[in-house]
């Protein structure tokens, strides 16, 4: 008899995560290979970024994407079944303009296949907040260096080095998880900060370059994997545990040479006519077709 599948993680059971359990660990994806390969790891969250304008579409920030163009992402993911919940990131502007605009976004990207959202900014966006959840959707708060805002920080800045600051985004934090989200991502801050703000909420905070104390952890499937490119650093709290770009190169190589040279494809990847009729229909001068090495 075939095991029972795991249940599905929802957002109440990362709600209900708990200081003493192991840490979450969050991951991002954007088509379905990427999230087959999140989901069999065993993440519990899969997060379609909006990172994907950076890391799939190439473009410098992600202020490119719109609602659209996310949609289509988390239906990739959504469409492999994954056990991890599917959060969905809402792209700038989207929850920016109105009230109603914000509820279609974010439930567009629950239509498409989202179990969650997930939205930059702290008590500025908390009527956004609100108006999603009154939606019964669950959203994910995302404070600290929130890409969106890169014009108005001036870069790709660590938020939260001085005290006032730090001390904003504390506040920022417990009026995100007093609206009720169910998570926070704490991005580019102190460490220490990050440790105030985990201590501060009682719903489970995900760093990414926020150091250790927080109860998850996130990082960008390109960057873990080494398929970030070569033209750019990776900051400083990525860990690459693979050197994708660099196998797959060689890989990709292999195959350059062995079509040059005639070693692929090979007979056994060659599908072949019954017994005779190559002779009947005059190929290969009447003779036996000549085998090639694997
Ligand atoms: O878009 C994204 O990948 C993110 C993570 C960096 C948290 O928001």
């Amino acid at each position: 008899m075939a095991g029972k599948a795991a249940p599905r993680v929802t957002a109440p059971a990362i709600a209900a995560h708990q200081r003493t359990d192991e840490p979450l660990v969050m991951v991002t994806a954007y088509d379905a290979p990427s999230a087959r390969t999140v989901d069999a790891a065993g993440a519990d969250i899969i997060l379609v970024g909006d990172s994907v304008a950076m890391v799939v579409l190439g473009y410098d920030d992600t202020l490119q994407v719109t609602t659209d163009d996310m949609a289509h992402h988390v239906a990739a993911v959504a469409r492999t079944r994954p056990r991890a919940l599917v959060v969905g990131d809402l792209p700038w502007l989207s929850y920016h303009v109105s009230t109603e605009e914000t509820v279609h976004n974010a439930a567009r990207l629950v239509r498409a296949g989202a179990g969650a959202v997930k939205l930059e900014g702290g008590r500025k966006r908390l009527a956004a907040v609100e108006a999603i959840l009154d939606a019964e959707i669950p959203v994910m708060g995302h404070i600290g260096l929130t890409p969106q805002s890169i014009h108005a920080f001036g870069g790709f800045k660590v938020q939260g080095k001085e005290l006032e600051a730090a001390q904003r985004l504390a506040d920022d934090a417990v009026a995100l998880a007093d609206a009720g989200c169910f998570a926070i991502v704490l991005e580019c801050v102190p460490d220490a900060v990050a440790r105030h703000i985990t201590e501060a909420v009682a719903v489970p905070t995900i760093g990414i370059g926020a150091g250790r104390h927080c109860d998850g952890q996130v990082l960008v499937w390109h960057d873990l994997l080494g398929l970030a490119g070569t033209d750019r650093k990776p900051p400083k709290f990525v860990r690459q545990y693979a050197a994708l770009e660099h196998d797959a190169t060689a890989a990709i190589e292999r195959f350059c040479a062995d079509v040059r040279s005639g070693a692929y494809p090979a007979s056994a990847e060659t599908y072949h006519m019954t017994d005779g009729m190559g002779e009947a229909l005059g190929l290969y001068g009447g003779e036996p077709e000549p085998e090639l090495a694997p």
